[in-house]
């Protein structure tokens, strides 16, 4: 996926060093958490930190892990599946379908730098 992030709008969350790679961070941005991956491909993800099956802000948590070609993140509660490119679910384990939000995220000077406003995300609907 190209991002083609806007310079006015990006914001620095910390160094990319500071990610331990294959595990996840959280961010506070005003009440929104935001977890965030720094793969062993050098790739950065940005989703939320909220878990949409249970609500619980857990999601740095999870277990990263693929599908296929897609990087995923598992969620340590009920282990549902999420392509971390696109926040969709890609098991549900029986549940509705649910999604994460996805974020535009980029490297630059050794900076993560993360654009709120450009938002990701293929399906919005959350479970209740
Ligand atoms: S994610 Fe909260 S106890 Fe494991």
């Amino acid at each position: 996926m190209t991002i083609t992030a806007d310079v006015e709008t990006l914001v620095r969350v910390c160094a990319v060093s500071d990610l331990e790679v294959e595990r996840g961070s959280a961010a506070l941005f005003g009440s929104t958490q935001i977890a965030l991956f720094r793969l062993a491909d050098g790739t950065l993800h940005a989703v939320s930190n909220r878990d949409p099956y249970t609500g619980a802000q857990v999601m740095s948590r999870g277990i990263v892990g693929t599908r296929d070609d897609a990087p995923t993140i598992a969620s340590p509660l009920h282990k549902q599946v999420f392509d971390l490119r696109t926040g969709l679910c890609l098991d549900t384990k029986g549940a509705e379908p649910a999604s994460l939000r996805v974020w535009a995220v980029v490297e630059r000077d050794g900076d993560v730098l993360l654009d709120l406003t450009q938002e990701l995300t293929q399906v919005v609907a959350e479970a209740a």
